[in-house]
């Protein structure tokens, strides 16, 4: 079975200058310049735009055509899918500093990223979210090390839930990762495989954790191709290549 290659591009949003802010606004549709208008905080909405224009680029780049144009569809849990090329299967993540997409061919597909400099509160949260065993290697870690331990696990439950496409209607506590190996598994009950799943974990900026999660009938064939985007890539024409 021929591999897969998962896309991701991520942008610093604080590389950019104020005049760059309008080209990617360009790239997103009526609909998200009026959601992006709307946030209070000026960081939340750079970040948002950026996660909005990473996707659409990215989706243009594979695939042609302007990036405005795309369509999506929301699913049951609020899962975005690509209305006219269902086969493309993106998903986006955006934090304080930072945004991410990721594009994947027909399968599952979820990213997630956050930002280190958040209050640490993840050691006192992790007994409501996190399953037992993922608890017990939070403990272990050394306390200077423990938040950043508390959002690897977290930034990988995030992209699994959101790879199914369940959000938080998806128990926390459900299913429990590894760090080191990576892995997954399932509380009994849960209907899901560990061995088709791909998951791997990147550290894009000093401040910044990101996960990614895909679901793939052979995931030791899958790769993941990570690009730092910056404006020249963004704002390049699409090539010609017709939508699939
Ligand atoms: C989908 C969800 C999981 C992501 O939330 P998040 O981490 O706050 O946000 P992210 O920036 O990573 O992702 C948001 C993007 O995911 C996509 N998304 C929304 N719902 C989704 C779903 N059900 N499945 C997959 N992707 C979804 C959208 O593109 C969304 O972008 P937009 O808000 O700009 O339109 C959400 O259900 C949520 O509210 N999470 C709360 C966080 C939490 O308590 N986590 C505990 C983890 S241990």
């Amino acid at each position: 079975m021929a591999g897969e290659t998962a896309e991701v591009w991520w942008l610093a949003t604080d590389s950019l200058g104020a005049g760059d802010w309008p080209e990617l606004e360009a790239l997103l549709d009526e609909a998200e310049r009026a959601r992006a208008a709307r946030f209070h905080f000026e960081r939340d909405r750079l970040s948002y735009v950026a996660a909005h224009a990473l996707g659409r680029r990215l989706l243009s780049a594979r695939a042609g055509g302007e990036p405005s144009a795309w369509a999506f569809t929301v699913g049951p849990h609020g899962k975005p899918e690509v209305r006219d090329a269902p086969r493309l299967r993106l998903n986006l993540s955006h934090t304080r500093g930072l945004a991410a997409a990721v594009l994947a061919e027909e399968h599952d597909v979820g990213i997630d990223v956050e930002w280190l400099g958040r209050p640490a509160a993840g050691p006192e949260l992790a007994p409501r979210f996190f399953a037992p065993t993922e608890c017990d290697i939070l403990a272990l870690a050394p306390p200077e090390r423990a938040e950043e331990t508390f959002l690897a696990f977290w930034t990988l439950k995030e992209a699994y839930i959101k790879a199914i496409g369940l959000g938080l209607a998806q128990p926390l506590d459900s299913f429990a990762f590894t760090l080191e190996p990576l892995s997954i598994s399932f509380a009994p009950g849960i209907a899901d495989n560990p061995a088709r799943w791909h998951f791997a974990r990147f550290r894009p900026t000093p401040a910044h954790l990101m996960a990614l999660a895909l679901r793939h009938p052979a995931p030791h064939t899958v790769t993941t191709a990570v690009t730092e985007a910056d404006m020249a890539l963004l704002c390049a024409q699409p090539g010609r290549m017709s939508r699939r």
